[in-house]
Order: structure tokens, then sequence, then C-alpha cells
């Protein structure tokens, strides 16, 4: 295991700022050396708050610096794939975010560069590595639910659509709305509890109901901006192991207003559990509903959440980094899940089931 503090950089400084954050608070095991971003005003900004000492503009120029091991591509999704394809091809270990890319054939490139490098990988898949998360996986291993038969899984905001008038809303950059934005976490989540089974079927739909009338979004405009994704996204899924999904997923509805909730119900032949989390919610998101002497039973299982998700995620790539272990949240693991947003997109287009091979 390698001792000195891993030296690293971070391209982009909108959620980058939670990647510094989480490097920050690694300081026996990290040195942070530099933030890059187009944007000089939030690269200052930014810089300065998390005391980065190295400014870059030109993510190519920090990758040839030689000053830094590893980078964290905090960046639009169509830039995922050509930053961390830039940065594996320099010898750098890369944290890209979710989701891989904007669409399966960019994942694809990324994949194949990941294979041909010296450095790892991995995604950040943040929202697996919550507390109650993991827990929810130490009860399925215990076999607390039995067998998991069908899962209802989603994330819903009643107002919530970001980033008005940028990458967000462009189906290009983004490669769709809240499916690829908030389905990513939630499809992951759901596949790590259950191993990753296949998906054998997709059947999706998709709507923009509010979007493309400039309602319920985060930063209201009294022009609206050209608007090219779904608002709303739902899917029935069959994996293997004759397991089936629900998904909901939206940036917009009606609902309890300020709800921004995402939930995953594991229904099994011994039990169900729940996670629910309201507006980010540290702590009571989980319930077991059992039997005992054939009597139904509600267990609240006293999980706290003690850390943010981003810092979980980036100790687990450091740790991977640093004891030479392979990224737990892989690129394969990555492409599986833009094979089922692309399947969803796909038959919500063609308006019929797509069978996966
Ligand atoms: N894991 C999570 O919980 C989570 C949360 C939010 C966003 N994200 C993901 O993070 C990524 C970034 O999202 P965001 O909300 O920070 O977006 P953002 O638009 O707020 O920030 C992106 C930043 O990248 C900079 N940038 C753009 N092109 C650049 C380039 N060529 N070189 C250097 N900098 C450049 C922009 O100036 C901007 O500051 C997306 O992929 C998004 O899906 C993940």
């Amino acid at each position: 295991m390698s001792r000195s503090p891993l030296k690293v950089g971070v391209v982009g400084a909108g959620i980058g700022r939670h990647h510094l954050a989480g490097y920050r608070a690694l300081p026996d095991d990290v040195e942070v050396v530099a933030l890059c971003d187009t944007n000089e005003a939030r690269l200052n900004e930014i810089g300065s708050m998390y005391n980065v000492p190295r400014y870059f503009t030109d993510y190519n120029e920090l990758f040839a610096s030689g000053e830094i091991e590893a980078v964290s591509v905090c960046l639009p999704n169509s830039l995922h794939a050509p930053v961390s394809i830039a940065a594996l091809e320099a010898g750098l270990h890369v944290l890209c975010e979710k989701p891989l890319a904007e669409n399966l054939a960019s994942g694809q490139k990324i994949a194949t560069a990941a294979a041909q490098a010296s450095g790892k990988f991995m995604i950040c898949f943040n929202r697996r590595y919550r507390l109650d998360v993991q827990w929810m996986k130490q009860a399925l291993s215990e076999g607390l639910l039995g067998r998991v038969y069908h899962v209802k899984a989603g994330w819903i905001r009643e107002t919530g659509i970001p980033g008005w008038g940028g990458w967000f809303l462009n189906k290009d950059i983004a490669g769709g709305g809240p499916l690829i934005d908030l389905g990513v976490h939630i499809l992951d989540a759901v596949m790590w509890l259950l191993d990753y089974p296949a998906p054998l079927t997709v059947t999706g739909a998709t709507q923009a109901n509010f979007g493309p009338h400039s309602a319920k979004t985060w930063q209201a405009s009294p022009t609206p901006p050209p608007y090219t994704v779904e608002d709303s996204a739902t899917a029935y899924i069959r994996l293997s192991g004759d397991v089936t999904l629900n998904l909901e997923t939206s940036w917009a509805s009606h609902a309890r207003p300020g709800m921004d909730d995402f939930f995953i119900t594991l229904m099994g032949t011994e039990g169900t559990l729940e996670l629910y989390v309201a507006n980010y919610a540290t702590e009571n998101t989980l319930t077991l509903y059992t039997e005992v002497a054939g009597k139904p039973v509600v267990t609240r299982p006293a999980v706290k959440v003690s850390r943010s998700d981003h810092e979980y995620a980036i100790a687990e790539f450091v740790k991977c980094i640093k004891e030479d272990t392979p990224p737990t949240a892989s690129v394969e693991q990555g492409l599986t899940i833009m094979q089922m947003i692309e399947a969803i997109y796909q038959s919500a287009a063609v308006g019929r089931e797509v069978v996966l091979t």
C-alpha cells in the first residue's frame, strides 16, 4: 500500500466542489493539487474556497503537467468520454461523475481506453455508498428478504428542473433528462444491491409536460430556452433471476411541495425492505416488513448516514488506488446502466418493449 499522499486534481467546479470536499476530508492520504474550469470566475471562487494551490483553464495542460496522479472528471455528460480518455492516456487514475457518458457509444469508448490504461477508472455512483444502502446490501447477504422478486424504485421531484438554459436541458450534451440524471443513481443502487443481474427486456415511456412551458424549474426565466429532454420517465425492466423492476423518475410533477425524494423497495419472499429518502434525509430512511410467528412485524433499522455520499465515494476511490484493488463502481457497471437507459429511451421512442441480449 502506497504511503505518500495521492496528488489529485478536479476538472469542473460545479459538483466538483463536493469532490474537493471529499478529498480534503482525507488529509493523510490525499494532497489536493489543482482545479480546472473554463469559467475563471468559478475557478477562482471555488479554488480559493477549498484552498487549491494550482488553477488551470485547459484540462490538457493539467494532464500534461505531471503534477497530479488522479483526477475527478466533473463536467457536462458529453465531456466525460473525451476528458476521461485524455486523462487515462496521460496515465492518470480517473473518478468520473455519473452517468458514464451521454450515450452508450461514448461510454464504450471510455471502456476501451480504461482496458488499455495503467490508471484505474471508477464511476461516481455515490448513492450506493450511503450507509443505509450499504445496510440493505448486508441485509440481503444475510438472507433477511429471502429471494427478491420485485423492486419498486425511483426519484421524484416536484419542482426540480436543473440548469435552466444550460446543458442539462440539451439532449446532445446531457443525453436525456431525469432518467439519465437521477434515474442513473437509482438504477446503479438497485443493480448493485442485486449483484448486477443481466437486464433482459425494457419497456419505457418519457414525457415532457413542464419543461417546455418553463414550469417547475429551479431557475425560472421569462423566455423558455430550448428544451430537448424529458421531464419524467418510467420503465418496467425484467432482470435475470426472475426479478422485475418498476422505475419512476421526474424533475417536475404535481406532488408534495418541494418534494425531492428517492426510494428503493425490495420485495422478497421473506420480507420487504424499503429505503425512502425524503429531501436527502440522513436517518429514519429504512423500514423492514416481515412476519414473526405468523404475524406482520414492522422494523425501523437505526442507520444514520453520517457523511456526504460524495465523501464515501471519494474515500472508496482513494482506497482502491492506495491498495491497488479494482474500482468497486466499474466501467462495466457504468456500461450496463447506459445500456438500460438507452433501451428505455429507445422503447419510449418506438412505443414497445426492447429486448436486450
Ligand atoms: N453524483 C452526483 O450526485 C452528482 C450531482 C450533480 C451533478 N453530477 C454530475 O456532475 C457532472 C457536472 O455537473 P454539474 O452540476 O457540476 O454541472 P455544472 O454545469 O454546474 O458544472 C460544470 C462545470 O464544468 C465547467 N466546464 C465545462 N466545460 C469545461 C471544459 N472543457 N474544461 C473545464 N471545465 C469545463 C463549467 O464551466 C462548469 O463550471 C455531470 O455529469 C452531472 O451529471 C453528479
